[in-house]
């Protein structure tokens, strides 16, 4: 038991990058599952925002490695900028692994997702059509580029950038564990998008839940320590789809303005709302959450009421919590909320965020 995973508990940037770079710290190895450059993740530290798309969000921490996993599809173009946005290939020699048997987006993947995906209101980025073509035994695989197929879609700078880094990552990983190295498999989008149990057909098309951090890594369940779900202390939604709590009116437009809800891949306003009891119960039941982290809670200082559903309405606590760090001088009226949002979700609430900061947490 070596291995904990950090899963979305709503429909995405829930916080998740910011989760994975403060527990960072705690692991050897932090592993993408599943999903691809649909993913936009946000990481802050001492003021200096980084996005990842691509690449694991360990990888500002240098006794990281950082793995993409079986599971995952990329876009050699996407990773191979994220290299170079971070120092190069030297940079990442020895701390990061691309395994050789994730699929490749061709580029003709991403023309074809956005021809088509805009019922669904994709990001556009290939993703759908790449995992298809892996289901129909038609992908490309990371192998492929070792043997030269894929020198007439990638340039060769970017195949040169990436290569040295594929690998078998089942291998790694097992050997990782024998030797005793702990773990963090890092979910990507949220548990409502999972193809098998999100809102089908507004979803992704990789499993976001715990079963695709053994099927994405090769990892078997015994490996699986702890589940840390993560939850905004709202919802919000990108693209099409049904979201019973939205607020589209000034609620949920004050949420946007306040929280920043724009996004982090396409720049589009997110769709924000209050909390949904009855998705968060299901995500956690179908995940097994072992502990919870609430985001943003900052975010929800100015309101006079917020509502949880079905639950009831809370009355606001009119004082900022933004950075607050220590448990004992959070609000009554913000420790009532925080109670509400998670009783009844079988699960221990760990860590309050309060900020895009890394060090910006509480821990309870
Ligand atoms: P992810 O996809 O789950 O990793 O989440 P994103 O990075 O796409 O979106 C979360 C956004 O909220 C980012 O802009 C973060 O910097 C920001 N964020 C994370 N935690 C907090 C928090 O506790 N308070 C505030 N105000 N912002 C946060
Ligand atoms: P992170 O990892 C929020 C949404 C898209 C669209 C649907 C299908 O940052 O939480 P896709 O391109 O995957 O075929 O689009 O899923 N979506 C996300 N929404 N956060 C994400 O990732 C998302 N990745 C995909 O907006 O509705
Ligand atoms: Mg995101």
């Amino acid at each position: 038991m070596a291995a904990d995973v950090v899963i979305g508990l709503q429909y995405g940037d829930e916080g998740k990058g910011k989760v994975v770079d403060y527990l960072a710290r705690n692991y050897d190895y932090v592993v993408r599952f599943h999903g691809g450059n649909n993913a936009g993740h946000t990481l802050v530290v001492n003021n200096n925002r980084i996005a990842v798309h691509a690449l694991p969000s360990g990888i500002l921490h240098p006794q990281v490695c950082n793995v993409i996993a079986n599971g995952c599809v990329i876009d050699l173009d996407q990773l191979a900028k994220e290299i170079n946005q971070h120092g190069g290939p030297s940079a990442f020699t020895g701390r990061l692994f691309v395994s050789n048997a994730a699929h490749v987006i061709l580029p003709s993947a991403r023309i074809v997702d956005q021809e088509t995906g805009g019922k669904i209101g994709t990001t556009g980025k290939g993703i759908g059509p790449t995992y298809a073509a892996k289901m129909n035994r038609t992908g490309l695989r990371f192998e492929d580029i070792l043997n030269g197929s894929m020198s007439s879609v990638y340039s060769t700078d970017t195949i040169d950038t990436v290569r040295p880094f594929i690998t078998n990552t089942v291998k790694l990983l097992q050997m990782a564990e024998k030797s005793g190295a702990s773990i963090l498999l890092e979910g990507a989008q949220g548990s409502l998008l999972d193809i098998d149990h999100g809102t089908y057909p507004y979803v992704t098309s990789s499993n976001c839940t715990v079963g695709g951090a053994l099927t994405g890594t090769g990892l078997n369940h015994k490996s699986i320590r702890k589940v840390i779900g993560v939850m905004k202390a709202y919802t919000t939604r990108v693209g099409e789809g049904p979201f019973p709590t939205e607020q589209p009116n000034e609620i949920g437009d004050k949420i946007r303005q306040i929280g920043g809800e724009f996004g982090t891949t396409t720049g589009r306003n997110r769709r924000c709302g209050w909390l949904n009891l009855t998705e968060l119960r299901n995500a956690c039941a179908i995940n097994g959450v072992d502990y919870l982290v609430v985001t943003k809670l900052d975010v929800l200082d100015t309101f006079e009421d917020i509502s949880i559903e079905p639950a009831g309405v809370v009355k606001g606590w009119n004082t900022s919590t933004k950075g607050l760090r220590n448990k004992h001088k959070l609000p009554t009226n913000a420790v009532k909320y925080l109670n509400m949002a998670t009783k009844s979700l079988n699960a221990e609430l760990k860590y309050v965020s309060t900020s895009p900061e890394r060090e910006d947490m509480i821990v309870l």
